[in-house]
Formats: structure tokens, C-alpha cells, sequence
């Protein structure tokens, strides 16, 4: 059987700064992914059918229909790229990544689907035409994505992304480890980018020199992971929380989360991804991981997630 999956994302450094052509630095989560099985012991003729299981639904795909779910855009796209006629094949998909929440919870099940459905055609993608396609996807989930989230999920690995540049991998000089804890508020990160867009218009003399200090701070941020400086990691992550805040983009659950984190000791904290909901990161060492994991719960996290990055 071909089963294919695609892991969660995180952003580190650089959210909403990136859509403005600065840096960001963005990791993989291959903890929780989005998978595919391919089930081809179908009757001839059956067409393609996706079963999204954690929906509970089915979708029929075929080329001429106008189906509008991201998941049939998908199947259509890949096989139009491709070529190639539906097969008869279901594909079920499951995910694990809790969805609107920053994980990449999109982009890793078109991911997942992308390389099963080219699979069992017998032309898999390579992640470059992979990531061509999955952006697409992400312009219909979030309007004018810069493409992180497509890039780390499809390539899972460590990346510095500058939007429109060839994509850098990152060495980690040291492994750190990360807790990710979600508010339990979903939100949009469409109007997040959104709000950010018409404050930068109304202002941007106010505006760029933050999206400028970000994108520095970045820059400083993939030096000190390439050396392994844990320290300054946290210092880091600190600051560009204060910058997000100033881009209206965090929360009163946010900045709560973010406090008791950094109150019972971790190193570093900030909110990560679109914000206003969703998940923030907090910099651990494994003496203090239980304290602010319980600190971040106690504090009203619906879930605390622990990553190494590596
Ligand atoms: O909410 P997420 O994790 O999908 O991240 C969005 C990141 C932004 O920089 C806010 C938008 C983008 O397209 O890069």
C-alpha cells in the first residue's frame, strides 16, 4: 500500500515581517504529521475518491468538475501537472496537526495527498514541483501567503525563507527544545495579515522600521542557531514577541501564555504564526521543561506540544 505524509510546521522567527520580504526562520514538527494511504483494490471505474477521514468526508475528483474543496483543487492540480487521468484509487487522509492553529495543518495534508496521488500515478513529485503546488493551495487557505509554511512542510527541514529567493536550509549548531502551546483560540490568519496590511498603509512610517527590526532580528537569530547559543536564542524570541505585539497580531491569551512561560523559567518565549490565537513557542532546557509545561497549563493552554529541533 503507498502511504505518504508530511509533518507540522512551526514558525520561529520573522511571522508577518515575511510577507513584507523580510526573513523568517521556520522548522519542521515531524512529531505530528498529516498522512495518506492509497487503497487501489477498488472497482475499475470507481475514479478517485478522497476520504477525509477527520471530516467525514468523501470527495469524488474528477478533472471537469468544479468542486470547490481545497482538497479536490489539489487532487485536479496534481493530476493537470501531471497529465494524467484520475486512477482508481480511494486516498483516505488523516491528520494529527490540530487545524487553524499555526500548525501547518493545511499544507501538510495537501502535502500528504500531492505525494500519494503522484505516486500512485507513477510519476511522483520531487519537493520542488511539490511546493509549486501546495502554494497554490496556501493562496486559497490565506490570500497572499509568503510560502513558508508550504516550503518547510514539503522540504521538513529547518529553513531561512526570504520570500521569492531560493529556498537556504539551516544547520542547528545545537539541539534545543521547544514547547508549543495553543491558546485553543482559533484564528484566521488571513485577517491577521490583513489587519497588519491596512495598519502598514495607514501607516507605514511607523510600520517598516518594525517589519526592519524584525527582519535584523532574524538575521541575528540564524547566527545564534548555527552556533548553538541557546541564550541569546531566548533573548531573541523575547523581542520579536514585544515587535508582534506593536503589529497588533498578539493576545491577551497570547501574552498570558507567553508571561507564565517565561516566569517559570524558560528562556525565551513568543507567539508564533499568524497569532491573535493559535500557538506561542516557548525555549526550554530539560530541567525546566515540566515546570512551564505545567506553568502553560496552568495558565489556560488547551495542549502543550514538546519539540526538539534538530
Ligand atoms: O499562521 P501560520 O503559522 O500559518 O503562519 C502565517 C505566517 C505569516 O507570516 C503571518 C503569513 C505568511 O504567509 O507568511
Amino acid at each position: 500500500m503507498i502511504e505518504c505524509s508530511a509533518p507540522a510546521k512551526i514558525i520561529l522567527f520573522g511571522e508577518h515581517a515575511v510577507v513584507y520580504g523580510q526573513p523568517a526562520i521556520a522548522v519542521p514538527v515531524s512529531s505530528i504529521r498529516a498522512r495518506a494511504q492509497v487503497e487501489t483494490n477498488v472497482p475499475t471505474g470507481q475514479g478517485l475518491r478522497i476520504n477525509a477521514a477527520d471530516l467525514g468526508e468523501t470527495l469524488t475528483v474528477d478533472l471537469e468538475s468544479d468542486l470547490e474543496h481545497a482538497l479536490a483543487i489539489m487532487a485536479r492540480l496534481n493530476l493537470k501537472t501531471l497529465n494524467s487521468n484520475p486512477p482508481d484509487a480511494t486516498i483516505t487522509l488523516h491528520s494529527e496537526i490540530p487545524l487553524a492553529s499555526g500548525l501547518g495543518s493545511g499544507a501538510a495534508v495537501a502535502t500528504a495527498l500531492g505525494r500519494a496521488l503522484s505516486t500512485t500515478v507513477g510519476q511522483p513529485l520531487d519537493n520542488e514541483a511539490l511546493n509549486a503546488l501546495v502554494f497554490e493551495i496556501e493562496k486559497l487557505y490565506h490570500g497572499t501567503p509568503s510560502g513558508i509554511d508550504n516550503t518547510v512542510v514539503v522540504y521538513e527541514q529547518p529553513v531561512y525563507f526570504v520570500r521569492e529567493q531560493p529556498i537556504e536550509t539551516l544547520k542547528i549548531g545545537a539541539p534545543f527544545t521547544l514547547l508549543i502551546g495553543d491558546t485553543g483560540i482559533s484564528a484566521s490568519t488571513r485577517v491577521a495579515v490583513g489587519d497588519v496590511r491596512k495598519l502598514y498603509e495607514a501607516d507605514s512610517t511607523h510600520i517598516q522600521p518594525i517589519l526592519d527590526r524584525i527582519g535584523m532580528l532574524v538575521k541575528n537569530a540564524r547566527q545564534v542557531i548555527e552556533t548553538g547559543d541557546t541564550a541569546a536564542l531566548g533573548e531573541l524570541m523575547r523581542e520579536n514577541h514585544t515587535l508582534l505585539r506593536q503589529l497588533t497580531v498578539s493576545s491577551p491569551e497570547l501574552d498570558r501564555l507567553v508571561q507564565a512561560a517565561v516566569g517559570a523559567g524558560a528562556i525565551g518565549a513568543k507567539l508564533s504564526g499568524g497569532g491573535r490565537g493559535g500557538n506561542m513557542i516557548a525555549l526550554v532546557t530539560p530541567t525546566s521543561a515540566e515546570t512551564v509545561q505545567a506553568a502553560l497549563l496552568q495558565a489556560g493552554a488547551a495542549r502543550v506540544i514538546m519539540t526538539t529541533v534538530e
